[in-house]
């Protein structure tokens, strides 16, 4: 995003990476010795402060989230970002019990992938989208109990699976879906805006009185100042699940640091299915 101009209040030069994991070398935290394996998230990295496109990361210590585990790094890598979204969003939409049906538009990025996982932990009911047919199969494999085609209309396969539409909906595509999601949502739902892949950031003329069914509630989530503590015991349980096989890493492929040009190109041509991990 910000190599693309995205996050305008960036001042160049400026070490990119708003997201790493990797081992202490020297902390003035006392919970934080050296040799233990930590993960860190926004909180300014990688825009404010030089982030983790390098071999060391000077960050804030309560940038610093601790997580004990035995996973490689580069499955390691591939968690927090999208894991604490995906967790951050669904606690956003709130906390039905089991049966609830989520419906994931963007299902096969990383963040939609973590969300269909601890869904599927939460005994909810998962539909994911993709627009490629190609991908079915893979978000079968990861969890989704169903998935659909998203050919800009998705109203009607979503219905012929739950007829009264989906109780939540994290809406990854963007604000070019948003208005449909909120029609989509069961009465009463929730639609959680998280992403923008499409790239589409505005709803031209909103108009909240017409446009949001009354008592459908619209809600979004931010990353950005998440707490390292909370995000520390998310984290572990999630490294937990991934040892345990009860939740997937989502690595799709590793690069090199001197490769990042070529991460990036690889991303921007929609090649990878899940997580790109640069290992220094
Ligand atoms: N709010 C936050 O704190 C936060 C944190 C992290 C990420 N995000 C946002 O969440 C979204 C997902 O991030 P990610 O890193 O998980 O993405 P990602 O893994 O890079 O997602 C790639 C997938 O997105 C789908 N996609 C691409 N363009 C699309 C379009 N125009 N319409 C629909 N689907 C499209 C493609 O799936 P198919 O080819 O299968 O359709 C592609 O495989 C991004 O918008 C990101 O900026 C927000």
């Amino acid at each position: 995003m910000t190599r693309q101009g995205h996050t305008p209040d960036v001042r160049f030069p400026r070490v990119l990476g708003i997201e790493c994991v990797g081992e202490v070398v020297q902390s003035t935290g006392e919970a934080l010795p050296r040799g233990a394996s930590v993960a860190a998230v926004m909180g300014g990295m990688g825009r404010q402060y030089d982030g983790g496109y390098a071999e060391y990361v000077v960050l804030p210590n309560e940038r610093l989230m601790r997580v004990d585990t035995n996973l490689d790094w580069s499955d390691f890598a591939a968690l927090p970002e999208a894991y604490l979204t995906a967790h951050g969003s669904l606690t956003a939409l709130g906390s039905f019990g089991g049966g609830t049906t989520l419906l994931v538009r963007g299902g096969t990025s990383s963040v939609g992938m973590a969300a269909v996982s601890l869904a599927k932990a939460r005994g909810w009911v998962t539909i994911a989208t993709t627009r490629n047919p190609e991908k079915v199969e893979l978000l079968l494999e990861r969890g989704a109990d169903h998935a659909v085609i998203d050919d800009r209309s998705i109203g009607r396969s979503v219905r012929e699976i739950r007829s009264d539409g989906p109780d939540y909906i994290l809406d990854l595509v963007g604000a070019n879906t948003t208005i449909d999601s909120l029609h989509l949502v069961a009465s009463g739902g929730t639609v959680c805006v998280t992403g923008t892949l499409s790239g589409v950031w505005h709803i031209s003329d909103f108009e909240p009185g017409a446009m949001i069914p009354s008592g459908t509630k619209l809600t979004s989530y931010s990353s950005h100042n998440v707490k390292s503590s909370e995000g520390a015991s998310v984290l572990q349980a999630v490294a937990d699940g991934v040892a345990r096989g009860v939740y997937y890493s989502n690595l799709d492929r590793v690069f090199s640091l001197d490769q990042i040009s070529q991460a990036h190109q690889y991303m921007e041509n929609n090649l990878a299915i899940g997580k790109v991990v640069v290992l220094v």
